[in-house]
């Protein structure tokens, strides 16, 4: 199993902290925000990680994270010249992921999840993660029989199916990068992860999983500042235990 983490991205809605730097190069709490996916990453075994940058950037990241001997892994890297969507990280990593089977996580996902038995029992096909959500209709949302087969995926339905939203994690079998090239740029010019994942759905491939504890897409300052504090507030526990 093959890692790779998605860290380019434009993260307009957190202007002007994001004017010179990346967002996954901002602190959260005490760490600089990559670190979250890429412990995710290393805690559930995975060891060969590529991380996907802007360009502006690269260098910032290769500064922090050189080869990925401090996390016990081994990073390489990869550009995206634009955003163009989440399913650009399987066509750019494609050479990367070889014919493996591969964990795409987001830079700004933040879990406090173990994703290994997940990842242990995983054979083919794709697995989504689900978590329950107050508002659902913000997120793609994932309806699902009692098999944790998925029935539909919507991308910010105006009336959701479910009230379980698909967080920003994604285990796929060697498809993956065949599937992606396939789909055409959505409105907004971007090649849409809903798109690929759907083409297991299509193929009664597409499993899912349901998450407890805490997930944060830390890409607004309100959801920064909710998460640097559920991190301080762990962390000063761990402390005082
Ligand atoms: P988003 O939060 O959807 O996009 P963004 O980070 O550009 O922020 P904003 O909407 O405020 O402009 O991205 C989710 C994650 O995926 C984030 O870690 C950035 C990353 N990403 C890429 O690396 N490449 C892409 O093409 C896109 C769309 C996102």
């Amino acid at each position: 199993m093959k890692g790779i983490i998605l860290a380019g991205g434009n993260a307009t809605r957190l202007r002007p902290l994001t004017k010179i730097t990346s967002k996954q190069l901002l602190p959260v709490y005490d760490k600089p925000m990559i670190f979250y996916p890429i412990e995710t990453l290393v805690q559930a075994g995975i060891k060969e990680i590529l991380i996907i940058v802007a360009p502006d950037y690269a260098g910032h990241f290769l500064n922090l994270l050189g080869s990925g001997s401090d996390f016990g892994a081994n990073f390489s890297y990869e550009v995206q010249q634009k955003p163009g969507g989440l399913s650009e990280a399987f066509i750019i990593g494609e050479k990367f992921i070889d014919g493996d089977s591969v964990t795409m996580i987001l830079g700004d996902n933040i879990f406090d999840h173990n994703f290994s038995e997940h990842i242990k029992n995983f054979e083919s096909g794709a697995v989504v993660f689900a978590k329950e959500v107050p508002d659902p209709e913000r997120y793609g949302v994932i309806e699902f029989d009692e098999n944790k087969n998925v029935l539909s995926i919507v991308e910010k339905p105006e009336n959701p199916k479910s009230n379980y939203a698909m967080v920003g994690i994604y285990i796929c079998d060697n498809k993956v990068s065949g599937f992606a090239k396939s789909v055409k740029p959505s409105d907004r010019g971007e090649i849409e992860i809903t798109e690929t994942i759907n083409q297991y759905l299509d193929k009664k491939e597409l499993k899912v999983e349901i998450i407890e504890g805490m997930w944060e897409d830390a890409g607004t300052f309100d959801s920064l500042l909710k998460v640097s504090n559920l991190i301080a507030e762990k962390e000063r526990g761990v402390r005082n235990q």
